[in-house]
């Protein structure tokens, strides 16, 4: 019922809407309303009260637990548990942790803070308290190792689209899991997995996006790689509205996949946004360094380069580094 309220309220949002109206609405009385009211403006919603007009809502608070974020999931299985954190290691850690003691999937992982944020590579990442998202998914797919690449372009495909409709920013994405703003990597994505030698047992993607962290704080060697969100629209956006959305985009290509088992959805998304088809990219895998073109993904999600001997080859995995895009080396 609260949720009801909070809908009707968010779709008339900056307007006002009557107690009598709602109850109507809800086949409540007008004092069940108030009282579902009263409870939203102590979850911290800001709702204007005025006599003879109604209900408005003005202000919703940026909060990334269960609840608030339950009230308005659109998701049947993604995010069906959040579970918060004021401060943690790291987020993949505890999912890996829950996934390991039978977590289900779907089981989402959210810290306002990691204290010991991991990257790739074994890489440190900066993860500010209560500016960004940092957070980690559950799955359990039925797969071959070998396909875990897959999620990753899944992920990064529902991260791209969410991005761009929450914020109207035009996110672009760096095969194969950075989603790159304004030539910088404003998103990192870390897939991890616990497996048998045939058989996936789960899956943890772990996404990190600067939202709202403010760039001055970065360090010099990261200020020219890396920018947020906030630096791209100039404002603080809603990190809740960017989760609810992500899930959704993310849970709708997931699904697809595991119908279809095809990628294909989510490689039409990754091949519309990438900053790295059409460009040279220099492949870092182990001691071996490629310099080649970079022209397509496949169905699969992997990436197809024209080497320098005109030969065309399929990667699988690798650091990347794009030209034109700030990191490249
Ligand atoms: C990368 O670009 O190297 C991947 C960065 C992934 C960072 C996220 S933040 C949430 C999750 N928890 C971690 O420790 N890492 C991932």
């Amino acid at each position: 019922m609260k949720k009801d309220v909070l809908e009707t309220l968010k779709y008339n949002k900056g307007s006002f809407i009557s107690g009598e109206e709602l109850s109507n609405r809800m086949g409540v009385t007008r004092t069940a309303i108030w009282k579902h009211i009263n409870q939203l403006k102590g979850e911290g919603y800001e709702i204007e009260s005025v006599s003879r007009k109604g209900y408005r809502l003005v202000g919703e608070p940026d909060v990334l637990n269960q609840h608030a974020l339950q009230m308005e999931l659109q998701t049947k299985v993604i995010g069906k548990r959040i579970v918060h954190y004021d401060t943690i290691d790291s987020t993949n850690n505890m999912a890996k942790r829950i996934a390991g003691e039978g977590g289900d999937e779907g089981v989402v992982v959210i810290s306002e803070e990691q204290t010991g944020g991991r990257g790739r590579l074994g890489r440190q990442w900066m993860s500010p308290k209560g500016t960004g998202i940092w957070m980690s998914l559950i799955l359990r797919p039925s797969i071959e190792p070998a396909e875990a690449a897959k999620i990753t372009q899944i992920a990064a495909a529902a991260v791209a689209s969410a991005i761009r409709k929450v914020t109207g920013c035009e996110a672009g994405i760096k095969w194969p899991n950075d989603i790159i703003l304004q030539k910088k990597k404003v998103c990192g994505i870390l897939t991890e997995m616990g497996a048998e030698l045939n058989s996936v047992n789960y899956i943890v993607v772990g996404i990190g996006i600067n939202a709202n962290v403010d760039v001055a704080l970065f360090p010099e060697d990261i200020k020219k790689i890396a920018t947020s969100i906030k630096a791209c629209v100039g404002n603080n956006i809603s990190r809740k509205e960017l989760v609810l959305q992500i899930l959704k985009e993310f849970e709708a290509l997931y699904l697809d996949f595991i119908h279809t088992k095809s990628i294909g959805k989510s490689v039409d998304i990754c091949r519309a946004h990438s900053v790295t088809i059409g460009n040279m990219v220099k492949i870092i895998n182990r001691d071996q360094t490629i310099i080649a073109e970079a022209i397509d993904l496949t169905e699969e999600g992997e990436l197809l380069i024209r080497n320098q001997e005109g030969q065309v080859e399929k990667v699988i995995s690798g650091e990347v580094s794009v030209r034109g895009i700030s990191d490249y080396v």
